[in-house]
């Protein structure tokens, strides 16, 4: 497997012949013209590392901690709704998967398995990611935050860059509809996917399972998948983290914070920690590559929140971008689906083998044995944003 998918987009490649092409397009596309997909990639590869050489670096450690647990290595699972399209049973795959290798595994709201169900079987790994529902002084919402406690996750990721509902044009395109129906050019899609089809069979229904309690009647694909649509929206106010945060009693990350500024309000309101991140360019299509927020986030909070990032990131060697400009960890969205979609159940494993081993080398490379001497690596990044700088001209 390594010599036939050596690289994320290898694997990109491969899911992309394999799986239906609404599938590929929903996990791969973009909001608009999906610049902002473009940007994270160009960004992260315009980041120079100033290798040190003559340091010992046979024995590398990869650990970090997270508050106050140590993960194996400083990346983890984004949240990912719907991740089942691109393989049946992704979220049960990845979350094993992240629970073997004890990296952090972070379940989406509108996810295809169910917290109680992702607490089984990721018990030490687990975090919760949060969407807003407005209705009845937040009843869905809370009634979320109290499963995820009962459960166990050890973190809670409130998203708060979803203010509106983004146009894919690539999921208009090929028939990505909520609720899923299987019109006439879907059916054809999915004869065309034999292994895919399998796994569904085997699988059997994608539904939207943390909202199956919240539905009135029957709790189908469809029923679940409306509920969701309708019942979720907007971005948590300041007000409304605020009450999250006063009832969440582990550690409470927000997910999705672009402009320094938030990230100093957010501290305010008692945060433990962020992810600096415009959602892999699948809402705002204007928005800057994160990794271009990073240095001026750090800059602002760095000292008081554990920073953290997604958006683009395809190898270790972006994550130890991340980490020499200041995070603590990269989360990665894509990645893992494209190598669900491309080898099945066994994608999983793959992907993490593939970043485990690339990290370890990116680390030789670089000369650091941890990643704390990862963050002092010199990094030239002449496009990271600075915001009083600009004010001035
Ligand atoms: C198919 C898919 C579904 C996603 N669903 C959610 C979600 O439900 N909640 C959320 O906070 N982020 C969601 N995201 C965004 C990811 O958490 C993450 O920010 C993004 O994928 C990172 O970019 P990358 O895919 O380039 O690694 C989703 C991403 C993808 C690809």
């Amino acid at each position: 497997m390594r010599r036939r998918y050596p690289t994320v987009e290898s694997l990109r490649a491969r899911a992309r012949a394999r799986v239906p092409r609404f599938a590929f397009a929903f996990v791969d596309g973009g909001a608009n013209d999906e610049e902002c997909a473009a940007r994270n990639a160009t960004a992260l590869s315009s980041v120079e590392l100033l290798p040190r050489y003559c340091i010992d670096t046979k024995d590398v450690s990869t650990e970090v901690e997270l508050f106050g647990r140590t993960y194996a290595a400083p990346f983890g699972v984004a949240p990912m709704g719907s991740g089942g399209l691109i393989w049946p049973g992704a979220e049960e795959y990845l979350a094993a998967e992240a629970q073997a290798r004890n990296v952090p595994y972070i379940l989406a709201t509108p996810a295809n398995a169910s917290i109680e169900r992702i607490a089984k079987i990721a018990p030490d790994v687990f975090w919760f990611q949060l969407y807003r529902f407005p209705k009845d002084d937040h009843a869905i919402t809370f009634d979320l935050v109290k499963r995820a406690g009962d459960a166990g996750a050890q973190v809670l990721v409130p998203t708060i860059d979803s203010a509106g509902k983004s146009k894919r044009p690539r999921d208009i395109r090929h028939g990505v509809k909520v609720p899923f129906k299987i019109g006439p050019k879907i059916f054809l899609q999915v004869a065309r996917s034999p292994a895919w089809t399998l796994a569904l069979r085997r699988h059997g229904l994608l539904r939207t399972e943390n909202i199956v309690p919240y539905t009135e009647g029957r709790a189908t694909t469809g029923s679940t998948a409306q509920t969701m649509q309708a019942r979720a929206s907007g971005s948590h106010t300041w007000d409304e983290l605020a009450r999250l945060r006063d009832r969440w009693k582990r550690a409470f990350v927000v997910k999705g914070v672009l402009h320094p500024e938030d990230a100093a309000r957010l501290v305010k309101l008692g945060v433990d920690g962020m992810i600096v991140s415009n959602h892999g360019g699948r809402h705002f299509d204007g928005a800057p590559a994160s990794i271009d927020m990073l240095p001026a986030i750090v800059a602002e909070v760095g000292a008081r929140a554990t920073v953290m990032i997604d958006s683009g990131f395809r190898s270790g060697l972006d994550v130890v971008r991340a980490l020499a400009l200041g995070a603590k960890a990269a989360f990665m969205g894509r990645p893992f689906l494209y190598g669900l979609g491309a080898l099945g159940e066994g994608g999983a494993r793959h992907v993490m083998d593939m970043m485990f081993d690339e990290l370890r080398r990116e680390f030789q490379h670089v000369g650091v044995r941890s990643v704390a001497e990862a963050a002092t690596i010199p990094a030239r990044h002449l496009r990271a944003w600075d915001l009083e700088a600009q004010k001035n001209t």
